[in-house]
């Protein structure tokens, strides 16, 4: 008899990005912001006392809490903090999933969703996205227990408006958790579906819009009764003295965090256009990558490969990572961050040198 529970035995764990040890190379394959985060946090962090590692930190990160409040306009109680996004997540599986708790979510999406439901041993209801991504209107009527709604999507960083998750949440009786780590580059967000539904957990990332992904922080916006539930099932010191310091610092720079996506989304308009005019098909982004299916004229390769998974380890081989997946419906699709103008840049010629190479024709012996 195995130790793990059959479940745990049985699934695969998630897969994260590859994080190469070499400095020498273009990392656009894990959505980290290509700029650093504010001064303000390496201020922060060299101010940290002796005695506030020596003590245990505050519980419930009131600093982060009461500046977070005040930007997202609500009380510090709506708040809590978690230890990155993903914390969030695995706290809402354990609160509101098991085996007679499914939850849905539509697809392609971010792909821990489903290794947390593996975790917890709840049933999974995926609905697909049509083309055009738009929301599925079977998503509320599946009766899951949580609904999750990642907006802007990954991979495909396009995004829904809050009118019809508004209409999702009134129409669903589960909670709807809406999964905005990549909103801070998008033109709206949903921060007011969680004053007018009891049953919206709206999740931030500092990893993304702050360059913090290092730090590990994030946080939850809910009704503070919902916010009392969570609180059940988080880690008593989920989030460090250190990383409450320097999140709270971070978020407080609102001149600093404006420039910051500014720089982004500007790369984001270049990237995408100079990307279809090599003859790429990106749908449109809101968040701080893009979706881009190769230039085909037929979806695989002589050698029975998808494009995609073709220009992906050409770029591998020339040092520049991009995200791919060989997943049913995605897999000839490049999930690229959007880096710094010399890291586009260098992607940008990496490909027209790559799409000019007349592929190899593989002959097959005697003919
Ligand atoms: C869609 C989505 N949600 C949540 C997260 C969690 O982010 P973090 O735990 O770094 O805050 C990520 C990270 O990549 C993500 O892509």
């Amino acid at each position: 008899m195995s130790y793990f529970r059959d479940n745990i035995e049985k699934m695969t764990g998630y897969t994260p990005g590859f994080q190469p040890n070499q400095v020498e190379v273009v990392k656009l394959n894990t959505n980290e912001n290509p700029y650093p985060p504010s001064p303000e946090v390496l201020k922060a962090i060299a101010e940290i006392k002796p005695e506030q590692l020596r003590r245990y930190p505050d519980p419930m990160g009131n600093a982060f809490r009461e500046a977070a409040a005040q930007i997202n306009g609500v009380e510090p109680d709506w708040i809590m903090c978690c230890n990155g996004g993903d914390d969030l997540l695995r706290m809402a599986f354990t609160a509101f999933c098991d085996r007679k708790r499914p939850v849905a979510y539509p697809v392609p999406t971010y792909s821990l969703y489903p290794v947390l439901a593996n975790i917890q041993n709840c049933k999974v209801i995926e609905v697909g996205f049509d083309k055009e991504f738009n929301l599925p209107a079977r998503l509320a009527r599946v009766r899951a227990a949580l609904t999750i709604v990642c907006n802007p999507n990954a991979p495909s960083g396009t995004i829904v408006k809050a009118d019809e998750l508004a209409e999702l949440a009134a129409e669903i009786k589960g909670v709807l958790l809406i999964d905005e780590a990549y909103v801070d580059f998008a033109e709206r967000n949903c921060t007011e579906l969680v004053k007018q539904f009891d049953n919206v957990i709206i999740l931030r990332s500092l990893s993304k819009g702050y360059s913090l992904a290092g730090l590990r922080f994030g946080y939850a916006i809910a009704k503070p009764e919902m916010i009392k539930g969570l609180l059940k099932v988080k880690d008593s010191y989920n989030v460090d003295a250190i990383a409450i310091a320097a999140a709270a610092a971070a978020i407080k720079d609102r001149e600093y965090f404006k420039q910051n996506i500014e720089k982004v989304k500007q790369e984001r308009g270049r990237l995408t256009e100079q990307l279809r005019g090599l003859g790429f098909e990106i749908p449109e982004s809101s968040s701080n990558f893009v979706f881009a299916e190769p230039p085909s004229a037929t979806r695989s390769t002589s050698s029975g490969q998808p494009r995609a998974k073709e220009i992906f380890d050409k770029l591998v081989q020339r040092n520049i990572y991009v995200r791919y997946w060989d997943l049913p419906g995605i897999e000839n699709k490049l999930r690229i961050s959007v880096g710094t103008k010399e890291q586009n840049d260098t992607l940008l010629s990496a490909l027209k040198e790559i799409l000019d190479t007349p592929r190899e024709i593989h002959r097959i012996s005697g003919t």
